[in-house]
């Protein structure tokens, strides 16, 4: 268990949120852990009809925790990882999907939105997959979604140079659905939950079974995986993860 993750069960919607805000959300082993227990347990309890994820403080999420990264990496970290879990029950779940985001969403933390089924961004929503910037390779089946969704040039030109795209981009790109002021986030996320958990289960299980094929998605996370696995190792990697450390650009050129 982890504080860092909190839940709410009300009125058919299970509310996810991630709360380290000190850390801008970053995500952790146990993180994840808890997310993907909640998204399981979603899966056969008839009160969870709809969930929702969001995050505390300014941002959604700055991604996976890169301290762990740099920990797995240097072989310092045994047992279960969670992330896969997490990475797996978000493609296979069949409930609806809400992502509330404000602030910025790096790497899962826009990967995970290509399998949300409605995305409400405040106006100063920033969504980053900087993969290539850490030595890593994007995950999440994001090498399937993200260029199904908005092409591959662009996707190919987020991966690798890692800019944010802003709110409105995303929204007319259709990564998401809504964008909003912040003040109005949770509300206007909250409203289209209460709307989705109104209408018939079996019917929306169904539709989003025929519109996402979730067995594809499922063999492209474990391809992405197995490479990323092999990435964390490398020496690009360790001067990646490094750099964050030392708060200074990574330098690459170096890595031979
Ligand atoms: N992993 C671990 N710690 C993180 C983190 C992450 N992904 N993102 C932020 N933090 C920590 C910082 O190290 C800092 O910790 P400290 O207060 O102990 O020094 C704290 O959270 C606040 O972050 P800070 O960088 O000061 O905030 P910011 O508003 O200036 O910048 C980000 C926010 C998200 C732009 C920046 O933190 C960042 O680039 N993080 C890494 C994102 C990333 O590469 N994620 C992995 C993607 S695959």
């Amino acid at each position: 268990m982890t504080e860092h993750i909190k839940t709410e069960r009300k009125d058919g919607i299970f509310t996810l949120t991630f709360a380290r805000p000190d850390k801008k959300n970053a995500l952790t082993n146990a993180m994840y852990g808890v997310l993907a227990d909640a998204l399981i347990a979603a899966e056969t309890d008839p009160a969870a009809r709809v969930i929702v994820l969001r995050g505390e403080g300014d941002m959604f999420t700055s991604g996976n925790d890169v301290g762990e990264f740099a920990a797995i990496a240097a072989g310092a970290v045994q047992g279960e990882r969670h992330v896969s879990r997490f990475i797996r029950a978000l493609a296979q779940s069949t409930r609806p999907l809400v992502a509330a985001v404000q602030g910025r969403a790096v790497g899962v933390g826009t990967t995970m939105l290509l399998h949300c089924d409605f995305v409400v961004l405040a106006e100063n929503a920033l969504l980053s997959t900087p993969f290539v910037n850490l030595a890593l390779v994007p995950e999440a089946a994001s090498t399937l979604l993200m260029p199904l969704r908005i092409g591959h040039a662009r996707a190919y030109e987020m991966f690798t140079l890692g800019d944010a795209m802003d709110a409105n981009t995303a929204k007319d790109l259709g990564i998401a659905n809504r964008v909003v002021p912040l003040d109005r986030l949770h509300t206007e996320a909250a409203g289209v939950a209460a709307r989705l958990a109104k209408l018939p289960a079996g019917s929306l299980a169904a539709t989003k079974r025929l519109m996402r094929d979730a067995a594809v998605l499922t063999a492209q996370i474990g391809a992405e995986s197995q490479c990323f696995a092999e990435r964390l190792k490398t020496a690009e990697a360790r001067e990646a993860f490094t750099a964050f450390a030392e708060r200074r650009p990574p330098d690459f050129m170096k890595v031979a």
